[in-house]
């Protein structure tokens, strides 16, 4: 695709803000659906370190650039420089985009929609289930917020490997939404055997075993999975992580991230464009991509 030849005095301009940013499929998945469109815009890859995210967001709105996702590791960061903040990105505590509303930015959480895209499907299988979450960062705080709002669990259970940091995801739940049905477990995959067992779904929300580290899993202890439970990783990259392989392995229903990263991006997209993106086809071209 050459991109350069059909940019325009009026090419909109959207961006990605990360530090590392080549990681980054969001380039790919938006340019492809701006072009299935015929929308008259281009997405553009950010490298800023930290320091240089309040200039970045001067600079956004100097230019006039439309819109912007935010990646690790400045989902939380960048909270603090926005005007208006929604409802979800202001309780999760992190913003995954954001809208230039004519020099106004304002920062809204795809990632919960991409976390309901993939796991609504499932609400009267988890109804009074107990669910395990795997990571204590950006992504499970989305994933915890999107449990709360729309399930109604037994328990969620937080594991992670610094202890600690579950223990303030508990309490900051737990004062901001009132949610008092949360466990709390250091991740050390032969103690945790048992809780994990007596999940219904294991939501991994941390990047172990993304590529280029594709050997690693938050357990590989096949043990912890069985053919009654779903399994979810937010990774989206291998396209099934040898977590998923291990548990798939025990008769358990899998599913990849790549559900979860097309569905907040979609919402991204709709924010910025006020179009929908054609989901189904976008995930198939990723797929195939991913797999290649
Ligand atoms: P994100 O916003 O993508 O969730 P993050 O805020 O950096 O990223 O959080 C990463 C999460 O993955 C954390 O829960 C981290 O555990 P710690 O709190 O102990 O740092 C977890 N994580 C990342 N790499 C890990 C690894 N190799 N083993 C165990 N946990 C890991």
């Amino acid at each position: 695709m050459h991109y350069q030849n059909k940019l325009k005095q009026d090419t909109k301009i959207i961006g990605v803000l990360g530090h590392p940013i080549k990681q980054s499929y969001s380039p790919l998945m938006h340019n492809i659906s701006f072009e299935l469109a015929g929308l008259d815009y281009i997405y553009l890859p950010f490298d800023v370190p930290t320091s240089g995210l309040k200039a970045a967001l001067k600079g956004m709105l100097a230019l006039g650039i439309k819109g912007m996702n935010v990646t690790v590791p400045h989902k939380e960061k960048i909270v603090e420089f926005l005007t208006e903040i929604s409802e979800e990105a202001s309780i999760v505590g992190a913003v995954n985009t954001i809208v230039n509303e004519n020099g106004v930015l304002h920062g809204y959480n795809t990632d919960v929609n991409g976390v309901l895209d993939t796991i609504l499907p499932y609400k009267d299988d988890l109804a009074d289930q107990k669910v395990a979450i795997i990571g204590a960062g950006g992504a499970a705080r989305s994933v915890i917020y999107s449990l709360i709002r729309n399930f109604k669990l037994e328990e969620m259970i937080l594991l992670n490997r610094t202890e600690q940091k579950a223990e303030s995801l508990k309490e900051y739940f737990a004062a901001k939404m009132l949610y008092d049905k949360f466990k709390v477990y250091e991740l050390v995959p032969p103690d945790i055997t048992e809780v994990l067992k007596e999940c219904k779904m294991i939501i991994n929300t941390t990047s172990i075993g993304m590529f280029p580290e594709t050997d690693d899993s938050a357990t590989t202890i096949a043990e912890s999975f069985h053919k009654d439970q779903i399994i979810f990783d937010v990774v989206y990259n291998p396209i099934k992580t040898k977590f998923l392989q291990i548990a798939e392995s025990q008769g358990a229903e899998v599913i990849g991230g790549l559900k979860m990263f097309v569905g907040q991006g979609a919402k991204a997209y709709e924010l910025w464009t006020g179009q929908e993106m054609q989901k189904d086809k976008i995930y198939k071209t990723l797929e195939a991509y991913l797999s290649a």
